[in-house]
């Protein structure tokens, strides 16, 4: 194992290995270069004395060369030097940087402190036990160290430092000090942010950081290496916590052998304890710890292991194995916080996959409380969250799964999202606490089904959407269709975009956050007419494939017709038979679809139907073909 500060992934895992008899702790360090963040990391880092000779070596002759004063060398220049390297190329905005003493090995995460690095400040901080708080003594508390504070209670990082940096400026006054100790504590009180440590010090000079020196005998706390080395870290915390293992895969390779494989993320487990699994509740005891180097007599959180049972119960990726004290909470609507980490804003509605300890489930956010202004702190009303946006929101799952608060347990209380269309990570939450109101409501069972509804009426429910852009002939080809089944005697209802706005959905406008939520309601209201047993025809921009799955997902396999009506822009705009585009061109009608707001085309509609090749009775008559084909109707 070399010693550079600074490794590629590979390396990790045996850096890791090299120093595994030491506790390990991971913290992140906030505030803007100015702060002299990069001072302090490059310091730590060669005192640790875990540098290249050859590095160090350039750094003195590069600090040399941009003239620092006197013998002091500007570490700045090794972090710097190292971030610009990295930046070649490769966007990971998250540096990690790793170092040791003789008592623990230490994994830093620096991350840029302006505002449009939130996401990356909350990615650098999920798993740290501490943070380092950059003060500038001359400065003072700043707008930045509120909103970093306000991060890392967000995040639950448990021990704070607010380190007040370059004391040697300020002649290193104790009432200057003092000062902003107090400043600081009234704010933190707001945030309700416990343990905190102030550490005043000069990290060029090297004051506090791993030596006292003796330009502030006034200051009696411990060095920051000092309190680095001896705060205890989460690890141990969670070790006392009850047992939680979320389980990552059933290891089955022949039929005597059946494990539970997974990470414990907190507790410990021994053979011949209770256990349950969750969510379904049943219970079990331990047989056996298997690992690849033996079994285990008891296993920690932090390790990975296969649990063995005593009895043959139903598990599967994504349960928890949890102790028969103290099991986790089931629920499937929440309160949480959600950090929001895409240029394509959060639209309350639409459905994301979400990823909650090893289960993957679809998550819909039902509504956004309120937004929190990370500078002020400040509650506002939002209909979206965009890139870097901070809500609390109210959330759904597709179904019950097992949980804990995050404050209790990142594990199983934080999670992420991502975009069911493009797989990117869109956002991150913590949970808060299940809504009662999911558990008392429950589905009604009633005796006269679908099948029985559709069968009085000679016909298979089904859904046909069409989607298009606006004057497509959507609206024109759905009427035909509807006039051709209802002279068969077949029981229809037709939903027209237009018709729905002047009802039901008379409070929604054409902004993205309005259109998805339009959609869903329309989703919905197919389903229950599918339910009664109808064909329902929908005329819909519906310009989201997003939305457009989500209203495939609310029917049956085979229920959901999805009719591209594909006329191109052109040929809609010169038909223009409402006037719209022209108006969306003088600039008098905002958000119009084509113009200035998209349309996502069908990928693999059911049909697609091409309007420059097809008249309107054709494509009528192409649809209830493909109706006959899938036997809806005779
Ligand atoms: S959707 O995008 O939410 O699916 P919907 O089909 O309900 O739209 O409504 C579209 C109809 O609303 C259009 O045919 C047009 O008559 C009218 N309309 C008014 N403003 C807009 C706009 N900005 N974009 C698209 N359609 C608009």
């Amino acid at each position: 194992m070399s010693h550079s500060s600074e490794l590629i992934a590979g390396d990790i895992a045996g850096y890791l290995k090299a120093h595994e008899h030491k506790g390990l702790l991971r913290f992140i360090t906030c505030g803007s270069v100015d702060d002299g963040k990069s001072t302090l990391i490059g310091r730590l880092l060669f005192e640790s004395k875990l540098l290249f000779e050859d590095q160090l070596a350039a750094i003195e002759a590069d600090s040399k060369k941009f003239g620092t004063q006197g013998n002091d060398i500007d570490f700045a220049l090794l972090v710097d030097g190292l971030a610009a390297e990295r930046e070649q190329g490769i966007t990971i905005d998250v540096a990690y940087r790793f170092f040791s003493t003789d008592k623990r090995k230490f994994i830093v995460a620096d991350t840029p402190g302006h505002e449009q690095y939130t996401r990356n400040m909350v990615t650098g901080a999920s798993t740290a036990d501490a943070a380092i708080l950059m003060v500038d003594a001359r400065q003072g508390i700043l707008t930045q160290t509120r909103r970093h504070s306000f991060l890392m209670s967000l995040i639950g990082i448990r021990h704070i430092v607010v380190a007040i940096n370059k004391m040697d400026l300020v002649d290193y006054s104790k009432a200057r000090y003092d000062e902003i100790v107090d400043a600081y504590r009234v704010f933190a009180k707001q945030l309700g942010l416990e343990a905190i440590t102030f550490i005043p010090m000069s990290a060029l000079k090297g004051d506090n950081v791993v030596e006292h020196g003796h330009h502030m005998p006034w200051y009696h706390g411990p060095t920051l290496m000092a309190y680095l080395e001896t705060i205890e870290v989460d690890e141990e915390r969670l070790q006392r916590l009850p047992l939680r293992m979320p389980v990552q895969w059933v290891n089955r390779p022949n039929l005597d052998f059946r494990g539970f494989t997974g990470m414990i993320s907190s507790g410990r487990v021994k053979p011949g304890d209770a256990i349950r699994v969750q969510p379904s509740g049943k219970r079990s005891t331990i047989k056996r710890i298997y690992t690849f180097d033996g079994d285990l007599e008891e296993a920690i959180a932090g390790q990975s292991v296969t649990l063995l049972l005593e009895d043959e119960i139903d598990i599967s990726r994504g349960d928890v194995i949890s102790g028969v004290e103290q099991p986790a909470e089931i629920a499937d609507q929440f309160e949480s916080t959600l950090v929001w980490m895409h240029e394509q804003p959060l639209l309350p509605g639409r459905p994301y996959l979400m990823k909650l300890g090893t289960q993957t489930l679809s998550a819909t956010v039902t509504d956004i409380k309120y937004q929190v202004n990370v500078n002020t702190l400040e509650h506002t009303a939002a209909k979206q969250l965009d890139l870097n946006g901070i809500g609390v929101c109210t959330l759904s799952l597709s179904q019950p799964v097992a949980f804990d608060a995050y404050r209790d347990n990142q594990d199983t209380g934080g999670f992420i999202l991502i975009d069911r269309m493009t797989n990117n990570t869109v956002g991150a939450g913590m949970l808060h606490f299940a809504l009662r109101r999911s558990q008392n409501i429950h589905m009604q069972h009633v005796d006269i089904d679908k099948q029985a509804r559709a069968l009085t009426k000679n016909q298979k429910p089904a859904v046909l959407w069409l989607t298009g852009l606006s004057g497509a002939g959507k609206s024109t080809i759905a009427n035909r269709v509807e006039k051709k089944l209802h002279a068969a005697g077949q029981h229809t209802y037709l939903l027209d975009g237009d018709n729905v706005r002047h009802g039901l959905n008379r409070d929604l406008g054409f902004t993205d956050a309005d259109r998805v939520e339009n959609i869903r309601r329309v989703g919905e209201v197919a389903r229950l007419m599918v339910d009664a047993g109808l064909i329902v025809l929908t005329a819909f921009i519906s310009p989201f494939r997003s939305e457009r799955q989500l209203a495939r997902d609310l029917v049956e396999d085979g229920e959901f017709i999805e009719i591209f009506v594909d006329t191109p822009l052109e040929v809609a705009e010169e038909r223009d038979t409402k006037g719209l585009y022209k108006k969306a061109r003088r600039g008098e009608l905002k958000n119009f679809t084509g113009i200035d707001s998209a349309y996502e085309a069908p990928e693999t509609p059911e049909l697609r139907i091409d309007t420059t090749q097809l008249s309107e009775e054709e494509a009528a008559d192409a649809i209830i073909e493909l109706l006959r084909e899938r036997q809806i109707i005779a």
